[in-house]
């Protein structure tokens, strides 16, 4: 696909530059800070405007590092600036498998610690895929939570991370673009870069539950996030290179409302032309 300059969804924007490549519109900012505030004031813009419709907002959420600025200024929204959650459904990309909720490790953990200990969501409407189902019930235990998200209507804004083979969610290369939740092997490179978090590579669990390619792409609206260089390889064979099960995050070229929230470095391996600096 041609390279194009796009439009500003809006002018409230911190300053970035946009094109549009392969179907996605790639936005480049200052920093981390600026790409992950610009995420949330998109996410709790959704968050009022359906809470004036008296609408519930269904958010696709992830784990990691890349995330937590994200969540850290929602936080802020919510104790400084009145952003509710009371009408927020969430829906967790994955979690390791077999895992206790409360382990260090354990994304249930990350995401109370992060996020939901800090602001009014209701219990009730937090889903992260469940580490302590039994391997045989595994497979009808994806397939609730595949029901549950269609039930709620769908998710509205799904936020996901890169991990270094390329993976959303927990979705590896060889991975299918209908695939839906399900358990799945970990990938060695996955393994090795959990191994500081679980204290060795070998207490890394070898599988998890994950959202599927398919899942994530009906999401309306997905941002993917990705800061610091040693992303910019990996964000160059997503955003550039041909759609391919090698590279999972490629699927998301299909997607018709898809944005990758960069900063500086690890945009620094895309070949976008020059253009224009869009303004504050
Ligand atoms: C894990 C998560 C992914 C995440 C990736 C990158 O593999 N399951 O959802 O995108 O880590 O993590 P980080 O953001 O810390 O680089």
């Amino acid at each position: 696909m041609s390279i194009q300059p796009t439009e500003v969804r809006s002018n409230v924007r911190p300053s970035v530059r946009q094109w549009i490549r392969n179907g996605i519109e790639v936005g480049v900012f200052s920093d981390a800070d600026d790409a992950s505030r610009s995420a949330a004031n998109e996410i709790a813009t959704l968050i009022r405007q359906r809470a004036a419709e008296g609408q519930r907002c269904v958010l696709g959420l992830a784990t990691g590092s890349t995330p937590v600025r994200v969540y850290r200024e929602l936080i802020r929204l919510h104790r400084e600036e009145d952003l509710s959650m009371q009408n927020v459904v969430t829906f967790n990309l994955d979690e390791y498998f077999p895992i206790q909720p409360n382990a260090a490790q354990s994304y249930v953990r990350f995401m109370n610690e992060q996020l939901f200990d800090h602001v009014d969501i209701r219990r009730e409407n937090v889903h992260i895929p469940d580490g302590t189902v039994s391997i045989e019930s595994v497979s009808e235990y994806c397939h609730q939570y595949e029901s549950r998200i269609e039930q709620l209507g769908g998710i509205d804004i799904q936020l996901l991370g890169i991990g270094r083979t390329g993976h959303i969610g927990f979705n590896e290369p060889g991975s299918e673009q209908s695939s839906t939740t399900r358990l799945v092997r970990l990938s060695e490179i996955t393994r090795v870069d959990a191994a500081n978090d679980f204290g060795g590579i070998d207490n890394v669990p070898r599988m998890a539950i994950t959202m599927g390619v398919g899942t994530i792409l009906r999401s309306r609206r997905i941002r993917l996030l990705a800061f610091g260089e040693h992303k910019s390889a990996i964000v160059d064979r997503a955003v550039q290179g041909a759609i391919s099960h090698t590279v999972p995050a490629t699927y998301l070229h299909d997607h018709r409302n898809v944005e990758f929230l960069l900063d500086e470095p690890a945009a620094s391996m895309l070949t976008l032309p020059e253009t224009e600096t869009l303004a504050r």
